[in-house]
């Protein structure tokens, strides 16, 4: 008779079968910082802090002595640098510029992503450049967007920067930022494309995190509808074409099915993104006694592995580490 049960049979015959293993250098770490010299607990993120930039090195400092290999920065830009346009997004003293540049001198094996998208700067709250028609109906502009996005992967290639992140699901933006590095000479910065990126209600508490939520309407012109997943081929497609060197599904939890169908579409490493949301989700069933935070947090990660994802975005990244 078959019986499946033999290979469960003890923890030394279920270790030699396990297709799936996790390991510090899965994770990546999103850490949010501002310029502050106080820490401040993040109340929609609870066990989340956002750091002075003294405390964003120690941080990370600590994570990659966990054997964490990167982490992703989230500035919280002042209201009163907010401006239609984002200028700020590509200012050389900025706090995005002045942290990479103190964390690859305290850190110089720690490999350094930023977020390229306008929301932290945009006094609308969008990833990109907003404009109102005649009625007043809102439009965010591609091309436009598209041109300061690129100046804002320079100003954080000029810092040191490792690799860039759009997250702004603007059409075309890939091969613009690759055509704008390689011109400047920066041919060895990777490009990290947030390629599948939903329109998804689970990221309620990162704009809470960094005061960035849209001011007005929704971000449903430019991340995509969660009822969708052949869109997501059709932007991998697309992501790998325009010359990105890895790729991003996000959330990440909920959306398996997608990480399994982009991995197996591309040949390129795949990422995936435990929102805020999920993190939060988890989090409180925990607090409240119901889950044990664990064994919840580690099978979460688990699956977003087995379902092809490379890298891992994760909140839990440094919990994660301690308790393999
Ligand atoms: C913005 C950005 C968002 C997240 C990462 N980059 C929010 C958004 O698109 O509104 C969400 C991350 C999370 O929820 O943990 N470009």
């Amino acid at each position: 008779m078959n019986r499946p049960r033999r290979n469960r049979r003890t923890p030394a015959i279920r270790s030699m079968v396990r297709e799936t293993t996790l390991s510090p250098a899965d994770f990546i770490l999103p850490v949010f910082f501002h310029e502050d010299a106080e820490d401040t607990p993040i109340a929609s993120m609870p066990g989340v802090t956002r750091w002075s930039l003294v405390s964003l090195v120690r941080e990370a400092g600590e994570a990659h002595a966990l054997g964490i290999p990167a982490i992703v920065l989230f500035p919280k830009i002042g209201e009163a640098l907010k401006t239609p346009f984002a200028e700020e997004c590509h200012n050389d003293a900025g706090l995005v510029p002045r942290a990479i540049r103190v964390l690859k001198a305290a850190h110089p094996t720690l490999c350094v992503i930023t977020d390229v998208a306008l929301d932290p700067y945009n006094s609308d709250g969008h990833d990109g450049i907003v404009q109102r028609d005649g009625r007043g109906e809102l439009d965010v502009l591609n091309d436009e967007t598209v041109a300061v996005l690129c100046e804002q992967a320079l100003c954080h290639a000029r810092a040191g920067a490792d690799i860039v992140s759009p997250s702004d699901m603007m059409d075309g933006r890939v091969a613009a930022i690759r055509e704008a590095l390689d011109d400047a000479g920066f041919t060895k910065v990777s490009i990290l494309s947030y390629t599948a990126k939903y329109a998804s209600a689970f990221y309620g508490p990162f704009r809470g995190a960094l005061d960035s939520a849209p001011k007005d309407g929704d971000k449903k012109t430019y991340q995509m509808d969660p009822a969708n997943s052949r869109e997501a081929i059709r932007e991998t497609l697309l992501d790998e074409a325009e010359g990105a060197d890895m790729l991003m599904v996000k959330p990440a939890g909920l959306y398996l099915d997608i990480i399994a169908k982009v991995r197996e579409t591309t040949t390129l490493p795949v990422a995936a993104y435990q929102v805020s949301g999920e993190y939060l989700m988890l989090k409180s069933a925990a607090a409240g006694g119901w889950l044990d935070e664990k064994a919840i947090v580690l099978e979460s990660l688990t699956a977003i592995k087995r379902a092809g994802a490379d890298m891992i975005l994760t909140y839990f990244a440094k919990q994660a580490c301690r308790w393999l």
